[in-house]
């Protein structure tokens, strides 16, 4: 995982977001944020800001509010931690429990190799948002939630949490439910859509969607 002189080796990590990364080149992660970054970030001005980026996974939003002159602490959930899982019971949880737990260690390592990369000054603390260690972390003036409170059973809470050490702004960007894809004639189609801007904006904006066939936590 670690060549001669410490650093850790590409092949040992995961990238959560796709990032060009100065001595390695481009690597491939799930979500390429990298064209409307500015926008997700609500486009508030970090210059100058200290900021919390609650979830950073692999660190690409981390590592590009510092590029916008934010100082920030990056949290994410230890290996001692759990996602938040549905409890659909049956043998298939502890396997996903322990796939997830070496998903996490080999984002963190991503984290930590984009860190070197860059020659970024964040720091990371691990631990549940949940407990956020408010003392640790100190005042910021931005707390970022980017696409983490759709997995959380408590998001209040977890907004809560950080609330209470955020002085200026949160910043909450999420994914909304995927609009039905309207299948049918044109004319049916236009009115579907048309229906649907009407229905969404009475919609709630997170809505629990277990799957017991399938037993799976995610939303493909
Ligand atoms: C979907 S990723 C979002 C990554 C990034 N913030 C973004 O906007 O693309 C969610 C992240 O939240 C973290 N996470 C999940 N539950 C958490 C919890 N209870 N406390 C802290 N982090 C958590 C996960 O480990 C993961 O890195």
């Amino acid at each position: 995982m670690q060549d001669s002189s410490g650093s850790l080796q590409l092949e040992s990590c995961e990238f959560y977001h796709s990032m060009d990364l100065p001595g390695h080149g481009e690597v491939e992660g799930q979500w390429d944020l990298r064209r409307g970054v500015v926008d997700y970030l609500g486009n508030v001005d970090l210059a100058g800001k200290r900021v919390l980026d609650v979830g950073t996974s692999s660190g690409f939003l981390c590592f590009q509010m510092e590029r916008m002159g934010a100082s920030v602490v990056a949290f994410d959930l230890s290996p001692e931690q759990d996602w938040d899982f549905i409890p659909y019971g049956g043998a298939a949880n502890p396997d996903r429990r322990a796939a997830m737990k070496a998903h996490i260690e080999r984002i963190r390592r991503g984290w930590e190799l984009a860190h070197a990369s860059f020659g970024s000054r964040a720091r990371l603390v691990r631990g549940s948002v949940y407990d956020l260690p408010v003392d640790e972390i100190g005042e910021v003036d931005v707390a970022l939630f980017g696409s983490i409170l759709l997995h959380l059973r408590d998001p209040f809470l977890a907004l809560q949490r950080a609330g209470r050490i955020a002085t200026e702004s949160v910043i909450v960007t999420d994914v909304m439910p995927p609009a039905q894809r309207p299948t049918g004639g044109l004319v049916l189609r236009l009115l579907m859509r048309f229906c649907h801007r009407i229905t969404v904006r009475n919609a709630p904006t997170m809505t629990f969607i277990p799957d017991p066939p399938r037993a799976t936590n995610d939303l493909t």
